[in-house]
């Protein structure tokens, strides 16, 4: 059996006195969405950062296509395949579409910037993705949210990332630019050599778009099943449930 694209085990977390995750183990396999999700405050965030190689784990191990490996920085995950789309923080406004497209990647005839080529192929990449904007030239301040967020995911496929970690792609989204980013990433999914955590607080877009899903609570994983075998009630009751726990401890 081959190795899962991602291994993650008993990484732990602490941010002084807080423990953000105790013991989390859970795997991605090579082709597969996988859906993250766990109340606010959960963790999440702090593990995809972990898996980015923004932050270091505490303790625990990760591996990559069943390699152990320690992530000294984000430049490092991502030169191992590993990219990350966060919500918000994912373009420069004040650039256009295509230099977005290759930021700290700029192709250069000398010391020039080839804008031409990064122009058309910024242009090929997002219409091979099926993201349609009308200029690639345009500064992304003036696209709307799912525009730019669709243009973050297309830059992390087109920098060759295997692995791909999305926290929360669909927030503060209307239900058009949702649809759009959940097509991009069936799209990715189709190309079967790409594998994607999703980070999302709407369980039926988990529940459409993600082959298995894992809950977070308490810093660790509480819940690994296919969404095929699961329902939105059973999640909303499963993170419900927790709550009124916590509300009465
Ligand atoms: N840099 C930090 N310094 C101190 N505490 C932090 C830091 N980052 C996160 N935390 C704390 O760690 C816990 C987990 O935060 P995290 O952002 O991972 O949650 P989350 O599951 O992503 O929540 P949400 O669904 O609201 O995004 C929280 O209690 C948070 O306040
Ligand atoms: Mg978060």
């Amino acid at each position: 059996m081959s190795s899962p694209a991602l291994q993650v085990e008993h990484v732990a977390k602490r941010f002084g006195a807080l423990t953000a995750l105790r013991d989390v183990t859970l795997h991605l396999d090579r082709g597969e969405v996988l859906g993250l999700i766990g109340d606010n405050g959960a963790g999440k965030s702090t593990l995809i950062k972990i898996l980015c190689g923004y932050h270091r784990p505490d303790a625990g191990q990760l591996s990559v296509d069943g390699t152990p490996v320690v992530l000294r920085s984000v430049d490092h995950a991502r030169s191992l395949g590993i990219d990350t789309v966060y919500q918000g923080l994912a373009l420069v406004n004040e650039l256009s579409v295509y230099h977005n497209m290759f930021l700290n990647r700029e192709l250069r005839i000398g010391p020039l910037l080839d804008n031409r080529t990064m122009r058309r192929r910024a242009r090929e990449h997002l219409a091979d993705m099926g993201v349609t904007i009308g200029d690639v030239g345009v500064e992304v301040a003036k696209l709307s949210g799912g525009q730019r967020q669709a243009i973050a995911v297309a830059r992390a496929v087109y920098s060759d990332a295997r692995i791909i970690l999305l926290d929360e792609p669909l927030a503060a989204m209307g239900a058009k630019e949702g649809t759009q980013i959940l097509d991009l990433i069936r799209a990715l999914k189709r190309r079967g050599d790409v594998s994607i955590i999703i980070i999302a607080h709407n369980y039926a877009q988990v529940l459409d778009v993600c082959d298995r899903v894992n809950l977070l609570q308490h810093g660790t994983v509480t819940f690994d099943r296919p969404t095929a075998e699961v329902t939105v009630e059973e999640l909303t009751d499963l993170v419900v449930a927790e709550y009124r726990r916590g509300r009465k401890e």
